[in-house]
């Protein structure tokens, strides 16, 4: 089995002096069981490379465009991010879905472009409120799932992060026999895919976990780390959840 995961998505969130938090991390936890993952705005990844240096702590972009260089004003390509010292990538977050429409083929294509780069990506799929009051959720998560791993994914450069959207931010978080069928049902998909190597692929849950919820969501079946948002901001925060994986 691989190493769980708890990775923290920092959104349009940090400043420089935000970079102290790292400091703070790695000073409550120079040895974490499971691995640290921060993806902080691009503007702080090359900084953050630097400051992390030998620690353990990987950094991620939050996106990257599906193509290597070119005329796109404002983008951040999956080369770039290594550049920078990226070693994963977010792709298909729900607020990239929403606020710029991107489809699950525009997902699976920057899927494939950070496994081209040497990245690891991780994959997020997800149902709305809506969805899931209309018993609609393993069907919108197995559709997305399908849509969005490229041919190149494997157990090894892909992370699937499951992340309901009416969780994101909210406090509120699915039962955890909620999150248990959703993962159980990811893994059973990924096994018709990946023959004998499904339980290698990491599955994250993300969605307002909180060092008071981490534990009993860890403990779930098929829960493999978590992707936070606002409480990997703060060392505070996001370490007692490191530690508790
Ligand atoms: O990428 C992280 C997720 O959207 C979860 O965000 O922990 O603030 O609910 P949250």
């Amino acid at each position: 089995m691989p190493r769980k995961l708890a990775a923290g998505n920092w959104k349009m969130n940090g400043m420089a002096a935000s970079l102290a938090e790292i400091d703070a991390l790695v000073k409550a936890h120079p040895s974490p069981a499971c691995e640290v993952l921060i993806c902080p705005p691009a503007t702080l990844i090359a900084q953050m490379a630097w400051k992390v240096g030998k620690n353990p702590i990987a950094l991620g972009g939050q996106d990257c465009h599906s193509e290597a260089s070119g005329a796109h004003t404002g983008d951040i390509s999956a080369p770039m991010l290594a550049d920078a010292g990226a070693s994963y990538v977010i792709v298909g977050h729900s607020e990239r879905r929403a606020d710029h429409r991107e489809t699950d083929v525009d997902v699976a294509a920057k899927a494939r472009a950070a496994h081209a780069a040497g990245l690891t990506a991780v994959i997020c799929v997800g149902e709305t409120e809506a969805q899931r009051d209309a018993g609609e959720t393993l069907a919108i998560i197995g559709a997305q799932l399908a849509g969005s791993l490229p041919e190149s994914a494997t157990p090894a450069n892909s992370v699937v992060a499951y992340e309901p959207v009416w969780a994101i931010g909210t406090g509120r978080t699915p039962t955890l026999e909620q999150i248990g069928e959703v993962h159980g049902f990811l893994r059973a998909e990924l096994a018709k895919r990946f023959e004998g190597t499904a339980a290698d692929m990491r599955l994250l849950y993300g969605g307002s976990v909180k060092p008071s919820n981490a534990a009993e969501i860890f403990a779930v079946a098929d829960v493999d780390g978590a992707l936070v948002g606002g409480a990997s901001l703060k060392a505070d925060d996001f370490g007692p959840i490191v530690a508790a994986l």
